[in-house]
């Protein structure tokens, strides 16, 4: 299924000690963002929006040139909700409103092309908001009051990126949120914020998103297994 994608890479990547923004980092020599277009494009994803922190197009369209697929760089805002509704406004401008889009993390730059086309399938299909997830791992405690409890966690699971929308739903979603001062985690959530239910595929631990050094150590953990 063709699909347009917003890589929202206009973090600073502060907690990954890097003295660039984390989408510039290299793993095994390519930029983080460079390999989140290469998995977009084997995915079935034929433009890219790329946000990029401010004075920093240069650095990012040096990063990603010869990517296998047409982008454009637009400066971010100062959250991710931002970065991904300016985003979103850049793409309507030239695509239909009925677009599949696909919103992912520059973080997540080993995400597997397979769960790319599923997410773009399933918008196709019908659904309002799609979310790759995966079971999690660890027994997790829930603060409260007087102590902590345990949450069954057979019923959790974590949200991953591409999160997938019609771009007119992104669109009216994003600027739903920012009109009435809703803070959002996810791009689902604001889609939730306008009625819209999300539906979950199946994420996959190669899409984990690194935050801190020990993501590295995994990520090319990952990698060398892939060759
Ligand atoms: O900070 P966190 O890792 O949750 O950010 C998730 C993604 O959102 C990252 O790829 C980051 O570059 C992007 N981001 C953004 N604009 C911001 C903050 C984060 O594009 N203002």
């Amino acid at each position: 299924v063709p699909a347009v994608a917003i890589v929202v890479a206009a973090g600073s990547g502060s907690r990954l000690g890097a003295d660039v923004p984390k989408a510039l980092v290299e793993l095994d020599g390519v930029p983080m963002v460079r390999r989140c277009l290469d998995a977009l494009a084997d995915g079935g994803v034929t433009s890219v929006v790329v946000t990029v922190p401010a004075s920093y197009e240069a650095r990012f369209q040096e990063a990603l040139s010869g990517s296998p697929v047409p982008f454009r760089t637009v400066v971010g805002g100062a959250r991710r909700q931002d970065s991904v509704r300016l985003g979103a406004e850049a793409l309507a401008a030239g695509n239909p409103a009925d677009a599949v889009v696909l919103v992912h993390d520059a973080a997540r730059p080993l995400v597997p092309s397979g769960v790319v086309a599923h997410v773009s399938r399933a918008v196709a299909a019908g659904a309002g908001a799609v979310v790759p997830a995966v079971p999690v791992i660890d027994s997790i405690r829930e603060l409260d009051d007087l102590g902590s409890r345990v949450v069954e966690r057979s019923r959790l699971r974590a949200v991953q990126t591409p999160q997938g929308f019609r771009l007119g739903t992104l669109l009216a979603a994003h600027r739903h949120v920012e009109a009435e001062g809703i803070e959002v985690t996810d791009d689902a959530g604001a889609a939730e914020a306008i009625g819209h239910a999300v539906t979950l595929v199946p994420g996959h631990r190669d899409a984990m998103k690194i935050t801190e050094p020990v993501d590295m150590v995994l990520a090319h953990a990952i990698l060398a297994g892939r060759k």
